[in-house]
């Protein structure tokens, strides 16, 4: 039995079939998305799901059918970003009272108004400084406000802020854009208390050779912000040449205001 919300989202995007990808298709499908996490796949389906999806967890493809997908996960937040450009969303989900607790960053792309990629980094408890409590709470006083028209940078802009913050893990001598203030929410530790008007993103450099690949963007000019999932090499003893991980960004007048990074780890704390 296909619940009619689900026939009646189908018939909208046919309708819109022909258009351009629009911010409404976007906002419809990752709610849909979140919807069906919440409730867990097989009492809540996927609109407009690709017959041949490819389906990711943690760099893994799998059967969408098997992933985490399929579990109804309390939802405490959720935010996301909605790329008109590439016909592409991201979404941030915390869940702090479910047990497993989860913080979940996804990407879904988008082929004529079909789904046709879910790329999700998974974290929970024993992930990258995971504590869902904490990235709830300091989450939750952030301002991801719509940027007014004039104000907003261009999407190389907000791309090139969040670039450069991954290229100075490798090499101190890149400027990046850091605002004043700047806060950053690693796993579910801040790097500013409440209040702080410091600069508290900068990172000291990783050790050599050190160069962050397999980059991939969602970027959302209305917000001013950019996701890059990405291999993230290091941190994992067990996987040194990179784990999955993902940083979303908040660029307010083309600086970094915000950041959030999302790292999945073999071993508990990545081993370290
Ligand atoms: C799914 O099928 C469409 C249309 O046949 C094709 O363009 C696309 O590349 C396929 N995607 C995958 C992930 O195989
Ligand atoms: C997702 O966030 C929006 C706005 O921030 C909120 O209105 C909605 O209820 C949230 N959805 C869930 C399932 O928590
Ligand atoms: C997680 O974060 C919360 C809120 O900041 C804090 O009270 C708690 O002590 C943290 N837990 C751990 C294990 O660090
Ligand atoms: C990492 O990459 C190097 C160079 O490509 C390779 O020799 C090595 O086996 C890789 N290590 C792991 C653990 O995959």
């Amino acid at each position: 039995m296909i619940p009619s919300s689900f026939v009646l989202f189908c018939l909208g995007l046919a309708a819109q079939a022909s258009a351009a990808c629009t911010r409404e298709m976007l906002q419809d499908a990752a709610a849909a998305y979140i919807k069906a996490q919440g409730a867990g796949l097989p009492t809540s389906p996927m609109p407009a799901v690709a017959n041949n999806i490819s389906y990711a967890e943690n760099d893994k493809i799998m059967d969408i059918k098997t992933g985490v997908l399929n579990q109804a996960i309390t939802i405490d937040f959720n935010r996301s970003l909605y790329d008109t450009t590439q016909c592409a969303t991201f979404t941030e989900l915390v869940s702090a009272s479910n047990k497993p607790p989860y913080v979940i960053h996804t990407r879904m792309l988008f082929t004529a108004d079909q789904i046709t990629t879910i790329q999700s980094v998974v974290t929970t408890d024993g992930d990258w400084a995971f504590n869902a409590t904490g990235q709830l709470y300091w989450n939750k006083q952030e301002t991801w406000s719509t940027i007014p028209e004039s104000k907003r940078d261009t999407r190389a802009v907000i791309q090139a802020a969040g670039d450069a913050y991954l290229d100075s893990w490798g090499d101190g001598t890149v400027k990046v854009p850091y605002g004043t203030p700047c806060a950053r929410l690693e796993g579910g530790s801040y790097t500013a208390g409440k209040g702080s008007t410091a600069n508290t993103c900068k990172m000291p450099q990783f050790p050599q050779p050190f160069k962050i690949t397999n980059r991939r963007y969602v970027v959302d000019e209305e917000v001013g912000g950019v996701d890059i999932f990405n291999d993230f090499p290091f941190i994992d003893k067990v996987k040194p040449n990179g784990t999955s991980s993902t940083n979303v960004v908040r660029v307010e007048g083309g600086m970094i205001r915000y950041i959030h990074e999302v790292t999945k780890c073999s071993t508990k704390n990545c081993g370290r």
